[in-house]
Protein backbone atom coordinates (compact mmCIF):
# COMPACT_ATOMS: atom_id res chain seq x y z
CA UNK A 1 0.00 0.00 0.00
CA UNK A 2 0.92 2.98 -0.82
CA UNK A 3 1.13 6.18 1.32
CA UNK A 4 0.87 8.66 -1.39
CA UNK A 5 3.53 11.38 0.19
CA UNK A 6 6.31 12.33 -1.30
CA UNK A 7 9.12 12.42 1.23
CA UNK A 8 12.09 14.61 1.03
CA UNK A 9 15.15 13.47 3.37
CA UNK A 10 17.87 16.01 4.17
CA UNK A 11 21.08 13.90 5.19
CA UNK A 12 24.93 13.80 4.89
CA UNK A 13 25.67 10.54 4.65
CA UNK A 14 23.43 7.27 4.80
CA UNK A 15 24.24 5.59 8.27
CA UNK A 16 22.08 2.62 9.43
CA UNK A 17 19.22 4.77 10.52
CA UNK A 18 18.79 6.59 6.88
CA UNK A 19 19.45 3.00 5.16
CA UNK A 20 16.49 1.44 7.38
CA UNK A 21 14.22 4.75 6.61
CA UNK A 22 15.09 4.84 3.09
CA UNK A 23 14.39 1.22 2.85
CA UNK A 24 11.07 1.52 4.63
CA UNK A 25 10.43 3.81 2.51
CA UNK A 26 10.40 1.66 -0.30
CA UNK A 27 8.27 -0.86 1.20
CA UNK A 28 6.02 1.86 1.26
CA UNK A 29 5.57 2.90 -2.23
CA UNK A 30 6.41 6.44 -0.20
CA UNK A 31 8.47 8.26 -3.25
CA UNK A 32 11.82 9.63 -1.36
CA UNK A 33 14.01 12.38 -3.18
CA UNK A 34 17.60 12.06 -1.62
CA UNK A 35 19.08 15.78 -0.25
CA UNK A 36 22.60 15.85 0.49
CA UNK A 37 23.60 18.39 2.82
CA UNK A 38 26.89 18.64 1.19
CA UNK A 39 25.39 19.80 -2.43
CA UNK A 40 22.22 21.60 -1.39
CA UNK A 41 22.13 25.40 -2.25
CA UNK A 42 18.85 27.54 -1.06
CA UNK A 43 18.21 30.26 -3.23
CA UNK A 44 15.30 33.14 -2.24
CA UNK A 45 12.50 31.58 -4.17
CA UNK A 46 11.54 28.31 -3.90
CA UNK A 47 13.08 25.79 -6.25
CA UNK A 48 11.13 22.94 -7.84
CA UNK A 49 11.53 20.37 -5.62
CA UNK A 50 8.52 17.55 -5.92
CA UNK A 51 8.25 17.08 -2.02
CA UNK A 52 5.34 17.62 0.72
CA UNK A 53 7.31 16.97 3.82
CA UNK A 54 11.29 16.86 4.63
CA UNK A 55 12.94 14.60 7.20
CA UNK A 56 15.92 15.99 8.31
CA UNK A 57 18.99 13.30 8.89
CA UNK A 58 21.45 16.01 8.28
CA UNK A 59 24.68 15.37 11.19
CA UNK A 60 24.92 19.06 11.12
CA UNK A 61 22.97 21.13 13.54
CA UNK A 62 23.90 24.30 11.32
CA UNK A 63 23.24 22.97 8.01
CA UNK A 64 20.07 20.96 9.48
CA UNK A 65 18.82 24.35 11.21
CA UNK A 66 19.10 26.54 8.57
CA UNK A 67 18.22 24.21 5.86
CA UNK A 68 14.39 23.63 7.69
CA UNK A 69 14.14 27.16 7.66
CA UNK A 70 14.19 27.18 4.09
CA UNK A 71 11.91 24.95 3.64
CA UNK A 72 9.44 26.19 5.86
CA UNK A 73 10.17 29.52 3.77
CA UNK A 74 9.55 27.47 0.44
CA UNK A 75 6.13 26.33 2.35
CA UNK A 76 7.26 22.67 2.64
CA UNK A 77 6.76 21.58 6.28
CA UNK A 78 9.75 19.99 8.15
CA UNK A 79 10.57 17.11 10.70
CA UNK A 80 11.50 18.51 12.76
CA UNK A 81 10.85 22.27 12.55
CA UNK A 82 13.58 24.18 12.56
CA UNK A 83 12.55 25.67 16.35
CA UNK A 84 12.63 22.62 17.67
CA UNK A 85 15.85 21.96 16.16
CA UNK A 86 17.08 25.23 16.99
CA UNK A 87 15.75 25.05 20.64
CA UNK A 88 16.75 21.23 21.31
CA UNK A 89 20.20 21.37 19.40
CA UNK A 90 21.62 23.88 21.57
CA UNK A 91 22.25 22.66 25.13
CA UNK A 92 21.80 26.20 26.33
CA UNK A 93 18.99 27.10 24.61
CA UNK A 94 17.82 23.52 25.63
CA UNK A 95 18.52 23.76 29.11
CA UNK A 96 16.43 27.19 29.39
CA UNK A 97 13.49 25.07 27.60
CA UNK A 98 13.53 22.39 30.43
CA UNK A 99 13.73 24.80 33.61
CA UNK A 100 11.03 26.81 32.11
CA UNK A 101 8.78 24.44 31.62
CA UNK A 102 9.52 22.31 35.39
CA UNK A 103 11.23 19.92 34.29
CA UNK A 104 14.09 18.56 36.33
CA UNK A 105 17.41 18.92 34.71
CA UNK A 106 20.42 19.20 36.58
CA UNK A 107 22.03 22.64 37.81
CA UNK A 108 23.52 24.37 34.75
CA UNK A 109 25.62 27.53 34.55
CA UNK A 110 26.74 29.50 31.39
CA UNK A 111 29.24 31.59 30.80
CA UNK A 112 30.98 33.01 28.07
CA UNK A 113 33.99 33.99 28.22
CA UNK A 114 36.89 31.57 29.58
CA UNK A 115 37.22 34.14 32.80
CA UNK A 116 33.73 33.39 33.29
CA UNK A 117 33.73 29.56 32.84
CA UNK A 118 36.14 29.67 35.95
CA UNK A 119 34.03 31.04 37.90
CA UNK A 120 31.00 29.26 36.64
CA UNK A 121 32.95 25.80 37.36
CA UNK A 122 33.96 27.39 40.82
CA UNK A 123 30.36 28.48 41.19
CA UNK A 124 29.13 24.43 40.43
CA UNK A 125 32.09 23.33 42.39
CA UNK A 126 33.86 20.01 41.60
CA UNK A 127 33.45 17.29 40.25
CA UNK A 128 31.45 19.41 37.40
CA UNK A 129 31.23 18.78 33.75
CA UNK A 130 31.95 20.94 30.74
CA UNK A 131 30.18 20.65 27.67
CA UNK A 132 30.19 22.45 23.97
CA UNK A 133 26.74 23.85 23.93
CA UNK A 134 26.32 22.05 20.22
CA UNK A 135 27.43 18.50 19.70
CA UNK A 136 27.04 14.53 20.27
CA UNK A 137 28.21 11.76 21.07
CA UNK A 138 29.75 12.48 24.24
CA UNK A 139 32.17 14.30 22.20
CA UNK A 140 34.40 17.03 23.88
CA UNK A 141 32.86 17.00 27.22
CA UNK A 142 35.25 16.93 30.20
CA UNK A 143 34.85 15.95 33.67
CA UNK A 144 36.26 18.54 35.76
CA UNK A 145 37.93 17.56 39.04
CA UNK A 146 39.44 20.64 40.39
CA UNK A 147 40.47 23.95 39.97
CA UNK A 148 43.66 22.99 38.65
CA UNK A 149 42.07 20.83 35.97
CA UNK A 150 39.58 23.54 35.71
CA UNK A 151 42.29 25.81 34.22
CA UNK A 152 44.22 23.42 31.92
CA UNK A 153 40.78 22.55 30.04
CA UNK A 154 39.95 26.08 29.51
CA UNK A 155 43.76 27.02 28.16
CA UNK A 156 43.19 24.34 26.06
CA UNK A 157 39.78 25.82 24.53
CA UNK A 158 41.04 29.44 23.69
CA UNK A 159 44.02 27.34 22.64
CA UNK A 160 41.73 25.51 19.90
CA UNK A 161 39.38 28.88 19.55
CA UNK A 162 36.74 27.88 17.22
CA UNK A 163 33.05 29.12 17.65
CA UNK A 164 32.41 25.88 19.15
CA UNK A 165 34.78 26.56 22.20
CA UNK A 166 33.96 29.81 23.33
CA UNK A 167 30.53 29.01 25.25
CA UNK A 168 31.23 27.42 28.22
CA UNK A 169 28.96 24.69 29.54
CA UNK A 170 28.97 23.95 33.25
CA UNK A 171 26.79 21.49 34.75
CA UNK A 172 26.99 19.90 37.97
CA UNK A 173 28.10 16.26 37.77
CA UNK A 174 25.29 14.30 38.76
CA UNK A 175 26.44 10.94 40.85
CA UNK A 176 24.37 8.58 38.53
CA UNK A 177 24.67 4.98 38.36
CA UNK A 178 26.45 3.10 35.33
CA UNK A 179 24.03 3.94 32.93
CA UNK A 180 21.53 6.94 31.65
CA UNK A 181 17.83 6.31 30.08
CA UNK A 182 16.91 7.37 26.77
CA UNK A 183 13.52 7.43 25.87
CA UNK A 184 12.19 8.06 22.58
CA UNK A 185 8.99 10.16 21.76
CA UNK A 186 7.21 10.68 18.55
CA UNK A 187 4.25 13.47 18.58
CA UNK A 188 2.73 12.59 22.27
CA UNK A 189 3.90 8.98 21.86
CA UNK A 190 6.59 7.51 23.60
CA UNK A 191 7.85 4.40 21.22
CA UNK A 192 10.51 3.11 22.96
CA UNK A 193 13.16 3.05 26.00
CA UNK A 194 16.34 1.74 26.92
CA UNK A 195 18.95 1.59 29.48
CA UNK A 196 22.46 2.46 27.90
CA UNK A 197 25.39 0.53 30.39
CA UNK A 198 28.69 1.97 30.11
CA UNK A 199 31.76 1.75 32.70
CA UNK A 200 32.69 5.08 30.89
CA UNK A 201 30.90 8.09 32.85
CA UNK A 202 29.68 9.26 29.38
CA UNK A 203 26.66 6.21 28.59
CA UNK A 204 26.44 7.52 24.93
CA UNK A 205 25.29 4.57 22.13
CA UNK A 206 28.43 5.85 19.76
CA UNK A 207 30.77 5.78 22.90
CA UNK A 208 29.70 1.24 22.60
CA UNK A 209 27.81 1.80 25.54
CA UNK A 210 25.11 -1.27 26.31
CA UNK A 211 21.71 -0.98 25.69
CA UNK A 212 19.16 -2.57 27.22
CA UNK A 213 15.41 -2.49 26.60
CA UNK A 214 13.28 -0.44 29.38
CA UNK A 215 9.90 -0.23 29.92
CA UNK A 216 8.86 3.22 31.70
CA UNK A 217 6.30 3.58 33.70
CA UNK A 218 3.64 6.24 33.37
CA UNK A 219 5.74 8.86 35.29
CA UNK A 220 8.23 8.40 33.45
CA UNK A 221 6.77 8.59 29.89
CA UNK A 222 4.86 11.23 31.16
CA UNK A 223 8.20 13.68 32.02
CA UNK A 224 9.67 12.21 28.76
CA UNK A 225 6.62 13.87 26.44
CA UNK A 226 6.56 17.19 28.87
CA UNK A 227 10.43 16.90 27.62
CA UNK A 228 9.92 16.94 23.95
CA UNK A 229 7.06 19.31 24.16
CA UNK A 230 9.20 21.68 25.83
CA UNK A 231 11.40 21.93 22.94
CA UNK A 232 8.08 22.27 20.28
CA UNK A 233 7.27 18.15 19.79
CA UNK A 234 8.54 16.06 16.91
CA UNK A 235 11.07 13.00 16.82
CA UNK A 236 13.31 13.82 19.52
CA UNK A 237 14.74 11.59 22.26
CA UNK A 238 15.35 12.34 25.60
CA UNK A 239 17.99 11.89 27.81
CA UNK A 240 17.50 11.10 31.35
CA UNK A 241 19.86 10.65 34.62
CA UNK A 242 18.94 8.72 37.70
CA UNK A 243 20.14 11.41 39.90
CA UNK A 244 20.15 11.35 43.94
CA UNK A 245 17.05 13.49 43.99
CA UNK A 246 15.21 11.57 41.58
CA UNK A 247 15.21 11.23 37.40
CA UNK A 248 16.89 14.52 35.59
CA UNK A 249 16.18 15.31 32.02
CA UNK A 250 19.64 16.69 30.90
CA UNK A 251 18.73 16.77 26.89
CA UNK A 252 16.55 16.08 24.07
CA UNK A 253 17.80 15.25 21.00
CA UNK A 254 16.31 16.31 17.82
CA UNK A 255 18.02 14.34 15.49
CA UNK A 256 18.41 10.66 17.31
CA UNK A 257 20.17 7.61 16.13
CA UNK A 258 18.23 4.86 16.67
CA UNK A 259 20.38 1.49 15.35
CA UNK A 260 20.71 0.88 19.77
CA UNK A 261 16.98 1.43 20.62
CA UNK A 262 16.07 -0.60 17.70
CA UNK A 263 18.58 -3.27 18.52
CA UNK A 264 17.21 -3.50 22.34
CA UNK A 265 14.07 -3.38 21.50
CA UNK A 266 13.27 -5.16 18.36
CA UNK A 267 10.73 -1.65 17.64
CA UNK A 268 10.63 -0.96 14.04
CA UNK A 269 11.39 3.04 14.53
CA UNK A 270 12.56 3.96 11.12
CA UNK A 271 8.50 2.88 10.18
CA UNK A 272 7.09 4.90 12.86
CA UNK A 273 8.87 7.76 11.87
CA UNK A 274 7.83 7.52 8.22
CA UNK A 275 3.61 7.49 9.89
CA UNK A 276 4.74 10.43 11.36
CA UNK A 277 6.13 12.01 8.52
CA UNK A 278 2.72 11.07 6.21
CA UNK A 279 1.00 12.93 9.21
CA UNK A 280 2.88 15.87 8.93
CA UNK A 281 2.78 15.69 5.12
CA UNK A 282 -1.20 15.51 5.78
CA UNK A 283 -1.71 18.65 7.76
N1 LIG B 1 25.91 16.33 34.41
C1 LIG B 1 26.25 15.07 34.16
N2 LIG B 1 26.60 14.23 35.16
C2 LIG B 1 26.95 12.95 34.92
N3 LIG B 1 26.97 12.40 33.69
C3 LIG B 1 26.63 13.18 32.66
C4 LIG B 1 26.24 14.55 32.83
N4 LIG B 1 25.94 15.07 31.65
C5 LIG B 1 26.12 14.10 30.75
N5 LIG B 1 26.53 12.96 31.34
C6 LIG B 1 26.82 11.69 30.66
O1 LIG B 1 27.39 11.99 29.40
C7 LIG B 1 26.52 11.55 28.36
C8 LIG B 1 26.52 12.56 27.22
O2 LIG B 1 25.99 13.79 27.68
P1 LIG B 1 24.92 14.61 26.87
O3 LIG B 1 24.62 15.84 27.64
O4 LIG B 1 23.76 13.72 26.54
O5 LIG B 1 25.72 15.04 25.54
P2 LIG B 1 25.70 14.46 24.05
O6 LIG B 1 24.88 15.45 23.30
O7 LIG B 1 27.11 14.46 23.61
O8 LIG B 1 25.05 13.11 24.08
C9 LIG B 1 25.18 11.35 29.01
O9 LIG B 1 24.41 10.39 28.32
C10 LIG B 1 25.55 10.91 30.40
O10 LIG B 1 25.88 9.53 30.45
MG1 LIG C 1 23.07 12.69 24.84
Amino acid sequence: MSDGFRLGVFLTIVRPEEKQILQAAEARGITVERLDDERMTFDLERPELPVDVILNRSVSHSRGLYAMRFFAHYGIPTVNTADVIERAGDKVLGSLRLREAGIPTPRTIVALTPEAALIALDQIGYPAVLKPPIGSWGRLMARVHSREEAEQIIEHKVALASPQHSVFYVQEYVPKPDRDLRVFVIGRTVVGAMYRHSSDWRTNAARGAESEAFDPPESVRTLAIRAAEAMGGGILAVDLMEAPSGLVVHEVNPTPEFKSLQAATGLDIADRILDYAAEVARR
